[in-house]
C-alpha cells in the first residue's frame, strides 16, 4: 500500500455512468475512455477475456475432481459412495468444478473492490479505470458461474429423476432455487446460504448499470453489503463441499485465502478513497454518535475476525469432519 493522500470525493461528473472511475481525481487527467457509457451490454462484451480464463479453470479443476473420482481419491465418493461411478455423475462433477471457479472468481472481485475503494496500491500498475472495468467484469463472471454451478446441480437431480420429465423438471427446480425447496442432510441449511448469496449478488451486482435512477450515493450504501454475499458463499462451501468435507490442509487453505480479504477490508475501512467515509478521531466530529460508534465498531469486528483466522488456521481446528477409516462404508449425511 501507498502512503499516497487520500483521494478527493469524486466529481459530479463521475455522478453518470461512464467508463470514468468514481475514484479519479477532479482535475486528474481523464482517461481516452472517460466519454465511453458504461452498459450492461459494453461491460458483457469486455467480459469474455476473464469469462474465457474462468471456463479454463473450470476445466482443469474439472479433471482433477473426474481424475479423483475414478481413482477413488476423492472425498466426494467417502461422503457420498454412490457417486463411484465417475461418469455416471459428471454433472455433479462439473458443478464441483463450477463452485470452485464461482469462490474463485468472487474472491479476486472482492480484493479488486477493496482494491479500488481504499489506497490504491503501488503495484499493480493499472489505471483507477482498467481496475474498476475488470471488477465489474469479474463480477459479472461470478454471478454466471455460480448460476452454473448451480444449474449443473439441478440438471443432475433431473437426469436421476426417474418421474415423468415434467414433474422432474419441477422438482429439480424447486430442488435448486427455491429455498427450503431441498430437504435432507446439511443441505437443508447449507443450499439456502448458496440461494441466499446467489439471489443477493444479483441485485448488488446489476442494481449499478441503472443507478442513476435512484442515485449513485444509494447504490454505493447498497453496494457495500455485497460483501455479504461472500461471505455467504465461504460459509456454504466449507459446510457442503465434499472436497472441504474432512480436516486437512485443503481446507484450512481455504480459511486461510480470507485472511487477505479481512486484512484489506480494514485497511478499507481505515483508509477510505473517499474523505467522508474516513472515522474521526473524536466521536463529537461527526452527525451522529450512534454513526461514529458503529463505524468504530465494524473496525474492531474486523481485527476480531482476522485474529478469529489466525487461529484457525495455525490451530488447524476448522470445523472438519474426522476423517473416516479407509474402509468406510459412508456413515456420513451429505444428501
Ligand atoms: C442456488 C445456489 C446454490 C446451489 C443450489 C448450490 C449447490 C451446491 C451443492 C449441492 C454443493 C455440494 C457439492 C459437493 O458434493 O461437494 C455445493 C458445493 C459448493 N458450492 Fe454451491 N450452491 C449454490 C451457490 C453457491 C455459491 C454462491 C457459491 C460460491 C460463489 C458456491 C460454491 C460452492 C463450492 C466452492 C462448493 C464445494 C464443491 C466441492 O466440494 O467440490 N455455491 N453447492
Amino acid at each position: 500500500m501507498t502512503n499516497q493522500p487520500p483521494a478527493p470525493e469524486p466529481a459530479a461528473a463521475a455522478e453518470t455512468p461512464t467508463e470514468s472511475t468514481e475514484f479519479t481525481a477532479p482535475g486528474a487527467p481523464r482517461p481516452r475512455t472517460a466519454s465511453r457509457r458504461v452498459t450492461l451490454r459494453s461491460d458483457l462484451r469486455a467480459s469474455w477475456p476473464d469469462g474465457l480464463v474462468a471456463l479454463l479453470v473450470t476445466a482443469a479443476v474439472f479433471v482433477l475432481l473426474y481424475v479423483r473420482i475414478r481413482d477413488k481419491t476423492s472425498s466426494t465418493v467417502s461422503v457420498m459412495p454412490f457417486m463411484a461411478d465417475a461418469g455416471g455423475f459428471w454433472m455433479y462433477f462439473l458443478s464441483q468444478a463450477f463452485g470452485w471457479s464461482a469462490l474463485l472468481w468472487a474472491w479476486g472481485t472482492v480484493i479488486l473492490g477493496l482494491l479500488l475503494s481504499g489506497p490504491r496500491p503501488r503495484w499493480p500498475r493499472i489505471s483507477a479505470p482498467r481496475l474498476e472495468r475488470l471488477h465489474r467484469t469479474t463480477s459479472l463472471n461470478t454471478i454466471a458461474l455460480i448460476l452454473a454451478h448451480a444449474l449443473f446441480f439441478g440438471a443432475e437431480l433431473f437426469r436421476h429423476d426417474t418421474a415423468a420429465w415434467n414433474s422432474a423438471l419441477g422438482t429439480a427446480f424447486v430442488e435448486t432455487f427455491v429455498p427450503g425447496g431441498y430437504g435432507s442432510g446439511t443441505g437443508q441449511i447449507a443450499i439456502p446460504i448458496g440461494q441466499a448469496a446467489l439471489y443477493l449478488a444479483v441485485p448488488l451486482g446489476l442494481l449499478f448499470y441503472v443507478r442513476h435512477r435512484f442515485g449513485p450515493k444509494t447504490w454505493r450504501v447498497l453496494h457495500r453489503f455485497v460483501i455479504v454475499v461472500y461471505v455467504l458463499s465461504v460459509w456454504h462451501t466449507l459446510l457442503y463441499g465434499t472436497n472441504v468435507w474432512y480436516d486437512g490442509w485443503f481446507r484450512t487453505g481455504i480459511w486461510l485465502l480470507q485472511l487477505p480479504i479481512a486484512a484489506l477490508l480494514l485497511v478499507r475501512l481505515l483508509r477510505p478513497a473517499r474523505r467522508s467515509e474516513k472515522l474521526p478521531a473524536r466521536p463529537g466530529a461527526t452527525a451522529s454518535r450512534t454513526g461514529w460508534a458503529l463505524r468504530l465498531g465494524g473496525r474492531l469486528a474486523v481485527v476480531g475476525v482476522m485474529v478469529a483466522l489466525v487461529v484457525v488456521v495455525v490451530s488447524g481446528n476448522d470445523g472438519g469432519r474426522s476423517v473416516p477409516p479407509d474402509d468406510t462404508s459412508s456413515t456420513h449425511n451429505h444428501d
